[in-house]
């Protein structure tokens, strides 16, 4: 079958991963939030050099780790480890038939590195190079197949897709692989990143999310009263900043102390804001768009109380919902972007002029 070398860095995540057709042999993520933690959110120029200096490793190590090719290079003294890491791409390159990098949306000069490294390998290996949505990869990671073609899901479409990352918040019908319509999104800030400026207002860590889904178990959800952001209107768009405002109305005269007291009744209150919010326009969404099934991605996803409220609202419209099952497919990942490369690949949708495709950080769907 087809063998796919994909590549995705859109934001503070340098990956790579190697597909054969629809399975992932190999998926490499090197994460940054070490480097953008102190920072309490992701600094374009970090992110930028980061990418730079890892993007061949990674490559090279999704090539070794999917055992397309037998030549191993071995650890040896005549050559440095930058040679080494060369002749693994080199080598796994003869095996590799198509490449697929996301073009946007995402960090400019982050999506640039990938970019670049794709086109770079395209024109140099003579392979045939597909350019990838970001938001279609996390529509589809729930298509993503492993190594033994698992899980073998019957996805019937049309389906609702909800995606919430750290960058978007999206409602999107898939009325079949590769056409969509986005019939809402936020207009202000994205589902997770609500989540970390909640986290970053309480003096916790970044990112947010993950943080504040431990300290919520337990908490009071009542704790705070929060506005559903345009529960009341008829829009499917959601709105994310008043709700960190009311937030941070309601705990700017606090003292710290009081803060560090009542941190899961903060956190339960505002996760819970949050992903009631995400299901009371999911709800209208279904009801006017009657989809088959029910497909949710995005890093925010990894969330298990999300994912518990989720199931609950699927059964009551007694519709199937998917949702990744690997944590690693919900955020950021090649892994999605290979899948999509997968499809449009099938379908003949190959860059045209290689050495003139550019990022795009502003995409649409
Ligand atoms: O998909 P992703 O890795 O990157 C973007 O494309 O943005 O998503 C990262 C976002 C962050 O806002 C992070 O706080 C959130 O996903 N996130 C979570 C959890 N894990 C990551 N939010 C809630 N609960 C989690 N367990
Ligand atoms: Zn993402």
């Amino acid at each position: 079958m087809t063998k796919i070398l994909a590549i995705e860095t859109s934001c503070d995540d340098t990956c790579a991963a190697v597909l054969d057709g629809e399975s992932v042999l190999a998926s490499v993520i090197s994460s940054q939030t070490d480097l953008h933690a102190k920072w309490g959110g992701v600094v374009p120029d970090i992110a930028k050099r980061a990418h730079q200096s890892r993007i061949k490793a990674v490559i090279a190590t999704a090539l070794v780790r999917s055992k397309i090719t037998n030549n191993q290079i071995p650890i040896s003294k005549q050559i440095s480890k930058e040679e080494r890491v060369e002749k693994i791409i080199e080598e796994g390159m003869k095996e590799i038939e198509i490449i697929g990098v996301t073009k946007g949306p995402g960090l400019a000069i982050a999506l640039g590195v990938g970019v670049n490294k794709a086109k770079e390998l395209a024109l140099k290996y003579d392979k045939k190079l597909v350019a990838v949505n970001h938001i279609e990869g996390h529509l589809l990671s729930n298509w993503t197949k492993n190594s033994k073609g698992k899980p073998e899901n019957e996805i019937e479409l049309p389906a609702l897709g909800l995606t919430v990352s750290g960058g978007h918040t999206k409602l999107v019908l898939i009325k079949a692989i590769g056409n969509y319509e986005v019939v809402g999104e936020t207009l202000d800030d994205a589902g997770g990143e609500a989540l970390d400026k909640a986290a970053k207002l309480m003096g916790l860590g970044y990112p947010g999310g993950p943080v504040i889904e431990r300290l919520a178990q337990g908490g009071d959800v009542n704790f705070l009263k929060l506005p559903h952001p345009l529960e009341h209107q008829d829009t499917l768009d959601y709105s994310f900043s008043g709700l960190k405002t009311s937030f941070y109305y309601q705990i700017k005269e606090w003292s710290q102390e009081k803060v560090g007291k009542n941190l899961k009744n903060l956190s339960a209150s505002f996760q819970e804001a949050v992903f009631e919010t995400l299901i009371i326009k999911y709800k209208k969404a279904i009801k006017i768009y009657k989809p088959k099934s029910l497909v949710c991605s995005g890093g925010v996803m990894a969330n298990l109380e999300l994912r518990k409220k989720l199931r609950k609202m699927a059964k009551g419209f007694e519709l199937p919902i998917y949702m990744p099952k690997m944590k690693y497919l919900n955020t950021d990942n090649a892994a999605m972007i290979g899948t999509v490369t997968y499809f449009k690949a099938k379908r003949g949708e190959f860059v045209e002029n290689i050495a003139e495709l550019d990022r795009d950080p502003r995409l649409k769907l």
